[in-house]
C-alpha cells in the first residue's frame, strides 16, 4: 500500500478535501488495494472538528462527496507512517520540515506542483478568509492536482518495480 498524508494549516478546508478527492479518484480507478490516505493540520485550532461548512457544501455540490474527517494535528511520527506527505503551501511545508526526524520515511511534496495546467505556482491558496468563489477554485484545483498526483505516483512505481 502507498500511504499519503495531506497537510494544511487548520485541517478543515484544504487537506480534508484533498484527502476525499484523492480517495474518490482512487475509488473510481479501482485502485483501493494500492492507496490509503489521511489528512492533518500543522496548527491545533480546530482539533476534532468536521471540515468547514463551506468546504463541505462545495464538496457535496461539485463532487457529491460527504466529508467526515475530524481535524487532527500533524505530528513527527507521521514521517514514519506515511510514504508521502503532501503540503498545501510553503508555510505548511516549512512547519512540517521542522518536525522531521532523522529516520523519516516520508517524502514531502507540494500539492500545487502536481497541477496539470500551471507549473510555476507553489500554493493551494488558503480559502478560509475568502469567498464562495475561492472555495470553488480550491475545489477544482485540488480535484486536478490529486488526479495528477495519482498518475505521477503510478508512473514512478512502474519505473522502480
Ligand atoms: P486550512 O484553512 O488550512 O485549509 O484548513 C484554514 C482553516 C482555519 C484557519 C486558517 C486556515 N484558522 O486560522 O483558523
Amino acid at each position: 500500500m502507498i500511504s499519503v498524508l495531506f497537510v494544511c494549516l487548520g485541517n478543515i478546508c484544504r487537506s480534508p478535501l484533498a484527502e476525499a478527492l484523492f480517495m474518490n479518484h482512487v475509488d473510481k480507478q479501482g485502485l483501493n488495494h494500492l492507496f490509503t490516505a489521511d489528512s492533518a493540520g500543522t496548527a491545533s485550532y480546530h482539533l476534532g472538528e468536521l471540515p468547514d461548512k463551506r468546504t463541505r457544501a462545495m464538496a457535496l455540490k461539485v463532487s457529491n462527496l460527504n466529508l467526515t474527517h475530524k481535524a487532527r494535528q500533524f505530528k513527527a511520527s507521521d514521517f514514519l507512517n506515511f510514504d508521502y506527505i503532501v503540503a498545501m503551501d510553503k508555510s505548511n511545508y516549512q512547519n512540517i520540515m521542522k518536525l522531521r526526524p532523522e529516520n523519516a520515511k516520508a517524502q514531502v511534496v507540494l500539492m500545487r506542483h502536481f497541477d496539470s495546467m500551471i507549473q510555476n505556482e507553489d500554493a493551494i491558496p488558503d480559502p478560509y478568509y475568502g469567498t464562495d468563489d475561492d472555495f470553488k477554485e480550491v475545489h477544482y484545483m485540488l480535484d486536478d492536482c490529486t488526479q495528477n498526483f495519482i498518475k505521477k505516483i503510478l508512473a514512478k512505481s512502474n519505473t522502480t518495480n
